[in-house]
């Protein structure tokens, strides 16, 4: 029996990959981007401001002996998210794994959701992974793979505030399911990761919701960017999983 691809234990099973992160600066994606170069991958490091975060990122890769390049990118920008891809491309060689990180969470009452946060929130959210999906697959080689950063609240929403998030965590569920089917012919699969409430920028563990949110889950604990990553990674190297969602969440949807 052989084994192929197991949960991110063994050292080297991306090798000679090339992955895009974006939002890899900080939080979930800059430990995802650490974890997949630690498989071996090289890395593409997105950002929109945190440009010396990002460079700091591609520093860590390279203390990895692998090759990075940071590659700003608004996602609420038509060309930009869809420019990251080829920029990824032609800096390290082609795309072999892209993971859509970069989000913006706004919750609030829905009397108090402007136009422009709905329209910020579906750019970043949903037209961007859209975007920037729809140019890596036309570049991926078979074998490639398409991660994409959900939430738990596309799942269940706990309580009030979370229309226009969990609007457009769903949307994320039909995208990558379409293109587990559009994409699954050529050997590429498509995968959606949940978070629950992870220790971020966005979300600190010691915020004032925190302990609210903590409550919520069976482990009773926020978890880590790495617990995350660390989904990220398996699924970077599994061959036969796609079209699938997989709560990383401590049992918040329990
Ligand atoms: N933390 C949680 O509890 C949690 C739970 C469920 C799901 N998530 C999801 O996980 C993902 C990462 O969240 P996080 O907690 O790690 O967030 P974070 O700490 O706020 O980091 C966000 C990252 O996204 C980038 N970004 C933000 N707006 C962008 C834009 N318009 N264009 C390109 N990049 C942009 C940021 O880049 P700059 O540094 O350049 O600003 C940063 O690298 C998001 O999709 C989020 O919705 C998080």
């Amino acid at each position: 029996m052989t084994s192929q691809g197991t949960l991110g234990t063994s050292q080297g099973t991306l090798d000679g990959k090339v992955a895009l992160v974006t939002g890899a600066s900080r939080g979930i994606g800059a430990a995802t981007a650490l974890r997949l170069a630690r498989e071996g991958a090289d890395v593409a490091v997105g950002y929109v401001n945190g440009k010396e975060a990002a460079e700091e990122v591609v520093r860590a890769v390279e203390a990895l002996g692998r090759r990075a390049v940071a590659v700003r990118a608004d996602a609420a920008d038509a060309d930009e998210a869809a420019g990251a891809v080829t920029a990824a491309a032609e800096a390290l060689g082609g795309i072999d794994v892209l993971v859509n990180n970069a989000g913006v969470g706004v919750l609030g009452p829905l009397e108090t959701l402007s136009l422009a946060d709905v329209d910020r929130v579906l750019a970043v959210n949903v037209r961007g992974v859209f975007l920037t999906s729809q140019t890596a697959a036309a570049r991926m080689p078979e074998g490639g793979r398409i991660i994409t950063i959900g939430s738990c609240m596309a799942q269940r929403v706990p309580g009030p505030g979370g229309t226009l998030y969990a609007t457009s965590k769903a949307a994320l569920a039909g995208m990558t399911k379409a293109l587990a089917r559009e994409l699954g012919g050529r050997g590429i699969t498509a995968n959606l990761v949940h978070p629950g409430p992870i220790d971020t920028d966005m979300n600190p563990a010691d915020g004032p919701y925190a302990a609210g949110q903590a409550a919520m889950t069976a482990l009773g604990r926020f978890g880590t960017a790495d617990e995350v990553a660390s989904m990220v990674a398996y699924l970077a190297t599994a061959s036969y999983v796609t079209g699938a969602e997989f709560a990383v969440d401590g049992g918040h949807t329990a």
